[in-house]
């Protein structure tokens, strides 16, 4: 369900973060005032509407459909569902696995419970157009929720094409998408001179670098921030291999190495839901408790950073 906020509940994104830090999620007081039990959401800025933290990247389980068919896809689906979770990220592919896709979406349980993204990855105004039309049928949505460019390309001609479909109501935000570091100036660049509702980026305790600007502009700007590479793709769990978690991840009732990185994730403010990749239930159980029960603050976040870039 896509809660609504009312004008009561929704601040602007500098009270909520003083808010979040007072309570010690960005980690700047004690880490035991915010032990969540539900899985809590964040306001898309100045929208009146708000997100739960954990989203499901979808490219994996969707692009398995063609192999495994469309159970693990609502499988999946429903406990992100159950765990009160909504964000759905997408990214048109073929139109078997797309079809797949718009078919669980449309399940009658499902089809108002999520928060519904695509991305468009052509270059050229009509192809890129055409792909939308096409995914507004497989998806079987005249509107999508969510909009993005993805890795940028062919930016300035579609970004014309997704501030229209925005204005006749095809698209209730738009965005963009960068996953790699090599595309951050290009973003800043953009975020210079246009004003997207989402903007989207890899972060996570082992790839830091969009604290340092990016975070930080989007921030400023008042853009919601999904993240991506929560796991390196799932390198992240190949580096940690043979690993115990260290006692001292008790302290923000830290389950595993999954939670570990997204509890580094979420303590930082700015995100707005961080999207993790899985075809497993259970994954998707477990990093949707990531935000329950304490989160770390400055001083583990300090000791998480030192240890992951020690192993
Ligand atoms: N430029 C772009 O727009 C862009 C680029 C990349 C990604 N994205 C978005 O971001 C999403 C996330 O993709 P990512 O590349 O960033 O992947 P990721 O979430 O960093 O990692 C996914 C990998 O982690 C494993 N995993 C997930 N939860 C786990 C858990 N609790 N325990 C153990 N393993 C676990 C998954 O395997 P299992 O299936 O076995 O769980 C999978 O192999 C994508 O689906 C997409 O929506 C966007």
């Amino acid at each position: 369900m896509i809660k609504k906020v009312t004008e009561k509940f929704a601040p602007t994104r500098r009270e909520f973060i003083a808010t979040m830090s007072a309570l010690g999620v960005s980690g700047l007081g004690s880490n035991t005032l915010l032990a969540q039990t539900q899985m809590p959401q964040r306001p898309i800025p100045g929208k009146g509407e708000s997100l739960p933290v954990i989203g499901l990247g979808s490219s994996k389980v969707v692009s398995q459909i063609s192999s495994n068919g469309m159970d693990p896809l609502a499988s999946v689906l429903r406990t992100l569902r159950d765990s009160g979770g909504s964000v759905v990220d997408t990214w048109p592919r073929n139109p078997e696995n797309d079809a797949g896709l718009g078919q669980v979406l449309s399940a009658p349980d499902l089809r108002d419970s999520l928060f519904v993204t695509t991305k468009i990855d052509q270059v050229g105004k009509e192809a890129g157009i055409q792909q939308f039309r096409e995914t507004q049928r497989l998806y079987r949505r005249d509107t999508i929720d969510l909009v993005q460019i993805f890795s940028l390309i062919d930016l300035d001609t579609q970004w014309e094409n997704l501030k229209q479909w925005k204005a006749e109501g095809h698209a209730r935000y738009i965005g963009v998408t960068v996953s790699e570091y090599r595309l951050y100036e290009q973003l800043e660049e953009f975020l210079g001179r246009e004003t997207p509702d989402f903007v989207q980026m890899n972060y996570s305790v082992t790839e830091r670098r969009a604290e340092e600007r990016l975070l930080p502009l989007a921030e400023d700007m008042g853009l919601a921030v999904l993240l991506n590479r929560p796991f390196m793709n799932g390198a992240y769990f190949q580096r940690l291999q043979g690993q115990p978690l260290p006692d001292w991840t008790e302290e923000f009732d830290c389950e595993s190495w999954a939670q570990f990185s997204l509890k580094y994730i979420l303590s930082h403010p700015t995100i707005t839901c961080v999207l993790t990749e899985t075809s497993s239930p259970d994954h998707m159980a477990e990093n949707a408790r990531a935000p329950l029960g304490r989160m770390p603050n400055a001083e583990a976040r300090e000791r998480m950073k030192i240890f992951i870039d020690q192993i």
